[in-house]
Order: C-alpha cells, then structure tokens, then sequence
C-alpha cells in the first residue's frame, strides 16, 4: 500500500495561481486535464533562460548557444530516463500531442495502401480520430472502431476479434480525457504485434498520473503534452521505436533537419533532428524536463494514491446529489469525473460554477464521438490533481448542489 500522506500544504505553495481569487471566491482548479498549473520551481526555469542564456541550439560556437543546447539536451535525457526510453534519439520534441499524432499520422501515409485496416478506440479524443480519417482520405484504407460499454470500458472481446492481418495500425488512449478510463494497453499493444500493426498510444491524459514504462509496454509510438504534467504550453514529445523512426519520412523541411542541402538534392538529419526542423522551443524543452523534476521529487505513486483517494472521495460525494449521472464509471478510471444532472444542461451548471471561484470544463471535450455515444450534447468534468484538496472537492460538491437548486 503506498502512502498517500504527500504534504498538500507545501505542495500548493508551489502553484502562485492557487493564491489568486476568480470572481471574489479562492480560485478552486477542477480543469487540469485541460491544461495543469504550473509550480514556481518550473516559472523560475523560465524566467531564468530568458534572464541568462537566451540563444538558438545547436547551430552557435559561442557561450549562450551551447549553454542553452546543453540544457535543451539535458531535458531530452530526462524525458527519456522519465519513461525509460532505450535511447534519446527516440525522444522527439513537438508542440504537443496533436502534434505528434499528425507527425506519425503523415508518415504513414506511403505504407498503407488501399482496404488496409486501422483500428481505433471508441473513446478518443479528436486529435487521435481525425489525424487517422485524413490518412484514409490519402490512402484509401479504413477506420474501423474499437466498441466501448456503457460504463467507458473497451470491449476487449470485439477488440480481438476486430484484429487480423490487415490491420496496420492501432491508436487508443492510455487515458479517456472525458471518462477519466485506464485502458488495458498491454494488452492492446500485445495482440496488435501478433498480427504485425503498429501502434500510437496517445498518453496526454496518463502522463500527468502513471509514469508509464515505454521499454516495458513495447509501445511504437506514445505521445505527450508537457503542459498537462505542470509544464508549459506549446511542448511535448514523440516517442517512436528507432526503426519506425527510421522508417517515416520527415513531418516538415528546414533548418537542422538535414545532413547536406543543394538545389538538386537534399539529405536529412540522424534521429532525432530529421523531425525537429526550425527553431525548437527551447525554453519550453528546458521547462519540460524541470516539471518532470518537480513531479518526480513529489513522486508519482504518491501522486497516484493521493489522486485515486480524491476521485473516490469526490465520486462518492456528488452521487449523494439528486439526479446526478457520471458518465465513465469503469473499473480501472483515475482523476477524472464527467456528469450531468438531470434537465440541466451541462454550461448552465459550468456557469455557475465559475461565478462561484470553481474551474470546470463543459461541453463534448473534444470527444463528440463518446457524447453522441451517451446521446447527451455534454458533460460537466471536474478533472483532478494532486494539488487539489478534500475541502475543494466539498466546495464543487456544494456549488453543483447550489446550481441544481437554483436551475431545477
Ligand atoms: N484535451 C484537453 C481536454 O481534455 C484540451 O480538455
């Protein structure tokens, strides 16, 4: 059993944005699987690159350039130790997901050929539907989807069944964003190399709450945004195994992804610069890996067994609302709780939550596909972190109750 006992009060000294008010109430933060808060250790790693060492990577004999491409490096090495990734050139730095997803997305598109398979889960978020309905569009093959129950699980039985040699590709969440579910993607991983598709596990929501073993898992591709884990916007990663990395072309031409450039011909970079063209986001990179830093000196089994206690705490205490509904309630879920009450729709109850100091995300959540499932326009999701309180979830459960009286 792993202790839960982190220290709530001097981690939330961490975040300067917890002390802030939102119309006259203490801000209460229920939107992190949106976007997480950023703690002070991580604002000082910013302030500090633009304050000292400022300059462009991997292209300056002088000081800045190289203090600022040994600290840019030293974030790749830690993201790759974080989810024990075989080497760093498997690391790639995107903007974020979505990115890495289009990445992956767009280099398939000369290896598939018509009637070939991809396989996709039920409960995903856009970025990992639409990216893979362009590359039918490309190429001809077919989207097929991975069929969920009533409670948010993927059926696992159909699943296998769905598997055969014209499957190519698989793509799953490791986290539903909008159901909060786990999904069994060892399992997903291991029947889909039986059958020889690769497959992309999008780990945005995971990220923040399982430090997922990549080695381990045996993944192809696994995908990140750092903002979501503490860090900034606009940076993430891209993990792809070497080979399939080698493989796909490069997502975008320019500058540092190339070996030798002439008018008739050009030839790309080594892993991993033939998929970092431009300018990268230096500072974000650096940020990235200091926000790792943070969550892993809290630690993440701690992080989790704290999560696990306030998403049975907050569950428990909303059911006690009349008419309330949650949608995903799988047996494996984490920080994560969707719902609606009965005859309201779900921006009336985000509206009145915001006037009362508490952030929660209303509407499909960019997931229309597991709203259309549920036959509802929308949820209302209170999505958790470790550095919320037993107090901020009694608060949301009293403002909800609050707009049920004042909207029913
Ligand atoms: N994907 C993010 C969310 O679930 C934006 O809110």
């Amino acid at each position: 059993m792993i202790d839960s006992k982190i220290d709530i009060l001097k981690i939330r000294k961490d975040f300067p944005i917890l002390n802030r008010e939102v119309n006259g109430k203490p801000l209460v933060y229920f939107d992190n699987a949106a976007t997480s808060q950023t703690p002070q250790q991580v604002i000082d790693v910013i302030v500090d690159y633009y304050e000292n060492y400022n300059a462009n990577i991997h292209r300056g004999v002088h000081s800045l350039s190289q203090e600022a491409t040994d600290a840019y490096e030293n974030a790749r090495e830690k993201i790759r130790n974080h989810f024990n990734i075989a080497h760093a050139h498997e690391v790639i730095f995107t903007s974020g997901t979505t990115h890495g997803i289009n990445l992956v997305a767009n280099g398939f598109t000369g290896l598939l050929k018509k009637g070939d398979e991809i396989l996709v889960s039920a409960m995903e978020h856009h970025s990992n539907i639409v990216p893979w309905q362009m590359l039918c569009e490309r190429t001809g093959a077919v989207l097929r989807i991975i069929p969920m129950n009533r409670e948010g699980e993927l059926i696992m039985e159909v699943f296998h069944d769905m598997l055969s040699e014209k499957v190519k590709l698989v793509f799953c969440n490791h986290i539903s964003n909008a159901l909060g579910t786990i999904n069994p993607i060892k399992e997903i991983i291991d029947a889909a190399h039986k059958v020889g598709a690769a497959v992309l596990v999008d780990g945005a929501q995971a990220a923040p709450h399982i430090k997922a073993d990549l080695q381990d898992l045996d993944v192809d591709f696994y995908t990140v945004s750092a903002h979501k884990m503490c860090g900034p916007t606009g940076i993430g990663m891209l993990y792809g195994k070497s080979e399939w990395l080698k493989t796909l072309p490069p997502y975008q031409g320019g500058g540092e992804m190339i070996a030798e450039v002439t008018f008739e011909k050009t030839t790309y970079a080594d892993l991993p610069h033939k998929f970092e063209a431009g300018t990268p986001n230096v500072c974000g990179g650096i940020a990235f890996g200091a926000a790792l830093d943070y969550m892993n000196a809290i630690g993440f089994e701690q992080i989790a067994a704290y999560e696990n206690e306030l998403l049975q705490y907050a569950t428990s205490e909303l059911m006690k609302i009349e008419g309330l509904v949650i949608y995903g309630t799988a047996k494996e879920k984490t920080s994560v709780i969707s719902f609606n009450i009965k005859g309201i729709h779900p921006y009336d109850i985000g509206t009145i939550l915001d006037k009362l100091g508490i952030a929660v995300r209303t509407g499909h959540h960019c997931a229309q596909p597991i709203m259309d499932f549920y036959q509802i326009p929308g949820t209302v999701r209170a999505s958790l972190s470790f550095y919320n309180t037993h107090e901020e979830i009694d608060k949301l459960v009293a403002a909800v109750e609050k707009a049920r009286n004042m909207l029913l």
